[in-house]
């Protein structure tokens, strides 16, 4: 039942484009819990976007600062916290997932996220790299490791909707 999570955070996590951003929002205002999106909070810190703080600091300047606002987000009071496909693999970040949240891995089939996320070009790690590929290096590295959350829901194929009622099912 629902009421188990309700006073933990949720915390979304998956390869970009699966939807958590999207995804999250909705169950949040079901489950009348405050929404975060990890890479909207690195942006406003920044006061730039996630391509231009690659594109001018670097990846490892972006890592430091997702770690920093994933531990004030997890250390604070319950919300639905979409991470960035990254954030996971930071071994402090995991730790505190499972200390303060709830984790769900949304898995669904690279093609369905590879169709996605060309629609849109705000993904610096996709830039001139074939979407199919590059996501598919990246599940090898990571499905490992998303393995490790606490539920896992298959949302591939499905509308934002189901995906939502599928996760709220979960909880
Ligand atoms: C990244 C995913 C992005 C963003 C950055 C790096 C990743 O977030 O944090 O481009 O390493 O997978 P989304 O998963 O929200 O696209």
């Amino acid at each position: 039942s629902p009421s188990l999570a309700l006073d933990r955070t949720i915390t979304l996590v998956g390869l970009m484009g699966v939807g958590k951003s999207t995804v999250g929002r909705r169950l949040a205002q079901r489950l009348a819990l405050p929404f975060h999106d990890g890479d909207h909070e690195i942006e406003a810190a920044a006061g730039m976007s996630v391509s231009e703080i690659f594109a001018s600091r670097g990846e490892a300047e972006f890592r430091a600062g997702e770690a920093r606002v994933m531990r004030r987000l997890l250390e604070g009071p319950p919300i639905v916290l979409a991470t960035g496909g990254g954030a996971m693999m930071n071994p402090e970040t995991r730790a505190l997932m499972k200390q303060h949240s709830v984790s769900v891995w949304m898995r669904a089939d690279l093609k369905v996220i590879a169709e996605r996320v060309q629609r849109r070009d705000t993904r610096p790690l996709l830039r001139g790299r074939d979407p199919l590929e590059t996501l598919s290096q990246l599940a090898e590295a990571r499905y490992p490791v998303y393995a490790e959350a606490d539920l896992t829901v298959d949302v591939g194929g499905g509308s934002h909707g189901q995906a939502v009622e599928a996760i709220y099912r979960e909880l």
